[in-house]
């Protein structure tokens, strides 16, 4: 018998040798698809799209390459979900973490993976990854709190036919704040993992781990498979108590992951179908726009036991009766943190500047700045580091370390808002229904163990309440997930701890993308020192082009 101090060292002695470097050579490309039967260009990596599942283990180092080569686009790849401890340099949003990756660049990201659970990437560069760049970022974890045989990841989408710099343009005109109330461009079609005819092949009497991802651009999903029970046991990155959805419906907004188990029957007699939909109440209803006649919200998939059987029709659904969010519970019951430090209040909502639409909080629209905001808290020194001021108009919030932070999120607009943050998974305390109103200083019923994510809905004319310690030194932004939204100024920019991160590497191919993006990587929002913001971004102007590259210029 071996002693059990030996089985300790072999068990962390297997630990330590499986955590590897995973070494991935990324080639961004406009490639050639047709998800829904019409072809048009999508943004692909390695001459494919969709773009690869990326599969490592807890502990491991991600090391990507990314070249771009799409000639007349710049990008930039975000880790959605990974806080980045320590490498915040590596977040991947462009005009926060680096600068935007010019045509004929190339730039290393470097980090490791720290937490398991169901991730994804995706451009965070203007407007750009609804054309296609993004995919799933699966971090395994070697001793997960339930068992299944077998996993497959389910991406669920809203599909335009025209690319995004077109419809930017459009959406950010002033013809559309004028006549069409700056409304978002509708969506074509709904994609179950990026095409209308995806068949997941399964093998009768096996409990499968089904992980969702809501890579869209704009409305929640909804889906359930027929007549196949599902139990949520993963909420973005986070394993919860397991919940049976029965009778009940679940949704997913854009950023938000959820991971269920389901049981496959004992036999392989029949196919069933899954049915997904994306929210006309977001599309349409809240808008006071008719529905189109003819326009199909609806998705369908199969589950397939046996190829030779037919492919059924989805279900027929008549009403929606959705779980509350707040009723998933951490499986590790990691309590309220309390009492909070710092209390900060956002109030957002959309109006008109400059005749354009816009979405502000506290009254003000995020412009991006010629330096990467991240770079300016690098370089600017200790005596300007916590003066908001020297970061422009991106709507700059400090935090002081280890402070547990509340932000309350009011959303006076009348449609639905995703919040995403970087950086942190939050504590969400409330969350209120449609016309729920907003925050009063009232606390309804909080959980002792708070459901923790990353990314909430925050629904129309209603609040939500996160709460998260600032043990993250960085600057991380929080956004509204909609990235026809993003483009139109919805996003703070949190600036955490800065006098903790003043010596976190920055490697010089970042800082080379810079220069040959034509942009400065030092100083202030404007790139120069101190206070004086001359030249920094302040103005908006009508139209958007999107990522197209080289990026236009204004007077
Ligand atoms: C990745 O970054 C670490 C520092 O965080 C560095 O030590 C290592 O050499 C880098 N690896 C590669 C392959 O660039
Ligand atoms: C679904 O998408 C994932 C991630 O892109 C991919 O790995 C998988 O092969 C796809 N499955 C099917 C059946 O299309
Ligand atoms: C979409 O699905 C819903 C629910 O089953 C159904 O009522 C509706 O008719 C479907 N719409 C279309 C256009 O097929
Ligand atoms: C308070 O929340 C708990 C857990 O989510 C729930 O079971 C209970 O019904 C709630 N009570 C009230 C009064 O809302
Ligand atoms: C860039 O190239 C793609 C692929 O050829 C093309 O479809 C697109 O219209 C071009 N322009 C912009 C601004 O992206």
């Amino acid at each position: 018998m071996i002693p059990s101090f030996a089985l300790l060292f072999v068990s962390g002695l297997v630990q330590f040798v499986a955590a590897k470097d995973v070494y991935l050579q990324w080639d961004v490309t406009w490639v050639n698809a047709a998800p829904d039967s019409y072809e048009r260009p999508v943004i692909g990596i390695n001459n494919e799209w969709p773009c690869p599942q990326v599969d490592v283990d807890v502990g491991d180092r991600l090391i990507v390459d990314v070249t771009n080569s799409l000639g007349n686009q710049s990008t930039a790849i975000h880790w959605h979900g990974i806080h980045q401890y320590t490498s915040g340099t590596m977040d991947g949003a462009s005009d926060v973490s680096q600068c935007p990756i010019p045509p004929g660049s190339t730039i290393r990201y470097n980090f490791t993976l720290d937490q398991a659970g169901t991730y994804w990437y995706h451009s965070h560069n203007m407007g750009q990854y609804p054309d296609g760049l993004r995919g799933p970022l699966i971090v395994h974890d070697p001793s997960p709190p339930f068992e299944w045989d077998d996993e497959f990841t389910v991406t669920l989408t809203d599909w335009y036919h025209q690319e995004m710099p077109e419809l930017l343009d459009q959406y950010e005109s002033t013809d559309n704040a004028q006549s069409n109330a700056g409304d978002e461009p509708v969506p074509d079609v709904a994609l179950i993992n990026d095409s209308t005819q995806s068949q997941f092949k399964v093998q009768p009497g096996k409990t499968y781990l089904v992980r969702f991802i809501c890579v869209g651009n704009w409305p929640g999903h909804a889906f359930l498979f027929d007549d196949h029970e599902m139990t949520v046991v993963e909420i973005d990155g986070v394993w919860v108590e397991p919940y049976p959805v029965g009778e009940r419906n679940i949704r997913i907004a854009p950023g938000q992951r959820m991971s269920v188990l389901i049981k496959t029957k004992d036999d392989a007699s029949k196919n069933y179908a899954f049915w997904d939909t994306i929210d006309i109440n977001m599309m349409f209803v809240y808008e006071n726009k008719p529905i189109p006649e003819h326009y199909n919200p609806n998705a369908t998939a199969w589950l397939v036991y046996d190829e030779s059987l037919p492919l059924p029709p989805p279900p027929v659904i008549n009403e929606f009766d959705f779980i509350d969010d707040l009723s998933f519970v951490p499986y590790d019951r990691t309590p309220l943190l309390e009492p909070v430090d710092h209390q900060i209040i956002l109030n957002t909502g959309h109006t008109t500047i400059n005749g354009i639409s816009r979405f502000t909080i506290n009254g003000r629209t995020y412009m991006p700045q010629q330096v990467p905001t991240l770079y300016t808290a690098l370089t600017i020194g200790p005596k300007y580091y916590n003066n908001p001021a020297v970061y422009g108009d991106v709507n700059p919030i400090i935090l002081k370390h280890n402070d547990v932070v509340e932000i309350v999120i009011n959303n006076y607009h009348n449609n639905l808002h995703p919040w995403h943050l970087h950086g942190h998974q939050f504590q969400v305390l409330q969350r209120t229904n449609v016309d729920g109103g907003f925050f009063n200083g009232y606390y309804a019923n909080v959980s002792s163990t708070p459901v923790i994510r990353d990314t909430i809905m925050v629904q129309n004319n209603g609040h939500a309440v996160i709460r998260f310690r600032a043990d993250n030194p960085g600057v991380w932004l929080l956004h509204c997930h909609i990235e026809w939204h993003v483009e139109a100024g919805f996003v703070v920019t949190i600036i955490e701890a800065p006098d903790q991160f003043q010596n976190m590497y920055r490697s010089k191919d970042h800082i080379r993308i810079c220069d040959a993006y034509g942009s400065p990587s030092s100083g202030n929002a404007a790139g120069k020192q101190g206070t004086n913001l001359q030249g920094a971004n302040n103005y908006i102007y009508p139209g958007d082009s999107g990522a197209s590259y080289p990026p236009p210029t204004f007077p």
